[in-house]
This record gives structure tokens, sequence and C-alpha cells, in this order.
């Protein structure tokens, strides 16, 4: 078969890894892809956002089935387009991917479906959204409508911070369009926890859990990124839990989206808070998360193409999907300092064979032959164990093989997940 992978993060290096162990796999093509990615797959320079020069290359290889991961493709219809040349495809079809293309649309279907949420308004008018402030209990959560490169959040810890926060969004566009409409919700509290689920619509199967470290900095200090690192499974998530939630959160979503007309096939990613109320979401993606992928599928013992499939032909239930249940695994992330604002690209990578299997490379490119950086977030590099704390200090026996210029990284992934096991 030959694959085609849209996307071009260290989750995707993620996703390809895992797909090519599958035998049948002869091809695979990831656009745009990157410089470390190009180890596993043909990369080739077409943007994830150009629907239409994915279209026109899948039809001119022969792709039998395409991988679409980033949320932006997703958004745009990348899966509904690729399905009319007859392309099958993992992931959601535009209807459904609006689960994370509006923030107004997925707390609305919260609120309509009973699904624990934190409670909110949404406004289209800056000055009926600053009078609504007025009153509120501090701290408060304002977030842009559309797609912001998760960075569309804001927890506005008074009023003058909360006013500044609508207006940047409302009047300033700092994050564009996705401004038009914000949503102002209750602060919630209690840690967070990150399910990916496969579901087909008719069968929900989520994975092991994670927990993410989006702030730059150790102890949770500094701007808010990407993802630092994560680990899994998340200590935090226990098998009460986990059936609380499939049980208030995970089978309502799938029917809730089958009721809208807007059955869910792919990937979803559920962002949870435990607070003392009970789990409720902080955020639904139509997606794998990054770097939550980098933990997740090294866990997974079955083949990822096979349950792909499965998930497009809606026969879920038929395979089995096992995880490697008596393992933790870390993630940590190395980066160029200055991320998440501005930093210098160009410095050369030094990655040890021995380690190579790894690394998910992020933003890297190619240049004269050699692997350079080439993005804020670099590489990921993961490690398995028995258990977190020994899977925490071999990702970072491994971090310290690895070398490029202006490396940073965190050096404090985990410890929040083993004060939770303590
Ligand atoms: P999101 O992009 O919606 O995942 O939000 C980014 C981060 O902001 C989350 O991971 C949370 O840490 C935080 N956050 C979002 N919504 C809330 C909320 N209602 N209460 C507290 N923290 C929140
Ligand atoms: N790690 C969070 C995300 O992928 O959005």
């Amino acid at each position: 078969m030959n694959i085609l992978v849209i996307g071009s993060g260290g989750r995707e290096h993620a996703v390809i890894k895992a797909i090519k162990k599958n035998p049948t796999v002869e091809t695979i093509y990831c656009l745009p892809g990157n410089g470390g990615i190009a180890a596993d797959a043909i990369c080739v320079n077409i943007g994830a956002k150009d629907i239409d020069g994915i279209v026109k290359f899948a039809a001119e290889n022969k792709i039998d089935y395409a991988i679409v991961t980033p949320d932006d493709p997703l958004v745009l219809g990348c899966v509904d387009a690729l399905n009319a040349i007859g392309i099958p495809c993992f992931g959601p079809d535009k209807k459904a991917a609006i689960i994370e293309g509006s923030k107004a649309f997925s707390k609305d279907l919260m609120k309509k479906y009973g699904i624990p949420t934190a409670a909110y308004e949404i406004f289209d008018d800056m000055d009926k959204a600053i009078a609504y402030l007025q009153d509120k209990d501090m701290p408060i959560v304002i977030k842009a409508d559309g797609l912001a490169l998760g960075k569309g959040v804001i927890i506005a810890q008074n009023l003058a911070e909360a006013e500044e926060a609508v207006r940047s969004m409302m009047a300033d566009k700092v994050f564009g369009a996705s401004g038009d409409h914000v949503v102002i919700e209750e602060f919630l509290t209690g840690p967070e926890v990150s399910v990916l689920a496969f579901t087909d619509g008719k069968t929900m199967v989520p994975m092991v859990s994670s927990m993410d470290h989006k702030r730059a900095h150790d102890n949770d200090e500094g701007l808010n990124t990407g993802g630092m690192g994560t680990i899994a499974p998340n200590p935090y998530y226990t098998a009460d839990i986990a059936d609380v939630c499939m049980e208030t959160i995970f089978l309502p979503t799938m029917n809730a989206m089958n009721a809208e007309g807007r059955t869910f096939k792919g990937c979803l990613y559920f962002g949870l808070m435990l607070t003392p109320k009970g789990p409720k979401v902080i955020e639904y993606n139509c997606r794998f998360g990054d770097p939550e992928t980098q933990v997740v599928l090294p866990l997974l013992e079955s083949d990822l193409l096979t349950v792909m499939r499965a998930v497009t032909e809606e026969r879920l239930a038929e395979v089995g999907v096992k995880f490697a249940a008596d393992k933790s695994a870390c993630c940590v992330i190395m980066a160029s300092a200055g991320y998440p604002e501005a930093y210098e690209k160009g410095y050369e990578i030094t990655i040890p064979a021995d380690v190579a299997d790894s690394v998910y490379v992020a933003g890297a490119a190619l240049k004269d032959g050699k692997l350079v950086t080439n993005g804020g977030r670099v590489l990921g590099v993961t490690a398995i164990a028995d258990t977190l704390p020994e899977a925490i200090k071999a990702s970072y026996a491994k971090v310290d093989t690895i070398s490029f210029g202006n490396a940073f990284c965190r050096r404090d992934i985990g410890q929040r997940a083993l004060k939770a096991i303590k």
C-alpha cells in the first residue's frame, strides 16, 4: 500500500514510525514532512493547508490510504476532498472537525447534550462581553472561537486583564477572524488529563491516558507552548475515573455528534480537567495531540494501520486495540532557546544512531545532507520503561546524547505526575 500522511510535526513522525511496522506498507509520503521525517518517509513540499495541492499529489501518486493529522487541513475539509477522488482517509470530515474548529460549536454541543464542561457564555459583541465580565468571579477564562494555534486561551486574573483579553481578540484581532466570537468561561481547577480515543461513530476506544506540560519552563512557569513534554499513563486518571468519563463524556460526545448528523470518525482528543465536581471537558481536538502521540503510540501493541483502517471502514468493534498495560512512557521535547517567542535556526543536530528510533523530529530541515534546526520545538525523545520514574530517567539519558546549538528542554517533565503517585 502507498500511504499519504499530511503534516510536519513530531506527532506525524510518531504516526509514520508506527505505520511503517505494517508489512503491507510499501511507500509512505509525507506532505510536507520535515528533514527528520525524511529518514522514514518521502517528504514532498506541499503545505498541509494546500488542499488542492494535496489532492493533486494523491491522484498522481496512486495513494491507497491517507492519514490527515493536523487540525487545519481537517477543519478545511481535506478528508472530504480526498474521499471525493476515492481515497479512504483516517480523520474526521469537515462537518465533524468543527468540534475543534469552533469552540462555540463544541460548548453549545456540550450544553445541549449535558456533557460536563465549564459554565460559559458566547459573545459576538465586544461591549456585551465587557459588560458581562463586570460582576464575575476571577480568574476567568477568555477563548477565541476558532483555531488559534493553541494560543487563543487567556486566563485573566482580574477584571482589567479580562477586559484587555476581550479587546485584544475582538477589536485588535490578535487571532484574526478567530476572535469574531469569544467564549467567556468559568475557571476550573484540578489535574489535567489528555485522552485520545479511536472512534468510528459506533464504538469508542480510549487510548492510554497522558499528561502534557504546556508551559515553556520548569515548575510550569513561562509562556504556553505547543507542549514541552508528556508522560503516559497519567496517574491521576484511575480506572474509576475512566469509567465515569466513558459514561458521562466519551459515549455522550459520540452520540451527540451522530445526533447532529456529524458522525466523528478518527481520533477524538478529550482535554479533561478532574475537578472537585468530577471530570469536565476543557477542549476537544479533532486529531491526535502533539506531543501526546509521542508517548501514546509507542505504548500501542496493536498494529496502528489496521486500527486506522477499521475506523475508516466502521468496524472498529472487530479489531483489538491493545496497549502495553504495565509500561510507562515519557517524551521530552528539545526546543530552540527563545521558543515560543523568537529563536535562531540552522544549527546542526547530532542524534546517535542507537537513539534515533525513539526520536520524533518536529522542527528540522536537511541542508547539504545535514539535519539542522528549523523550528521552535525541534524534536521529542521518548523512552518506555516498567515504571514512570525509570521512563523519565531513560528519556533524559537519551536527551543528553543529542546536541544542537541553542538547545533547551524542561528538566522536570513527569515530576507533577510523580507527585500523584506519592
Ligand atoms: P485549551 O486550548 O482550551 O486547551 O486551553 C489551554 C489551557 O488553558 C488548558 O490546557 C488549561 O490549562 C487552560 N484552561 C482552558 N480552559 C480552562 C478553564 N475553563 N479553567 C481553567 N483552565 C483552563
Ligand atoms: N497537546 C495539545 C494539543 O495537541 O493540542
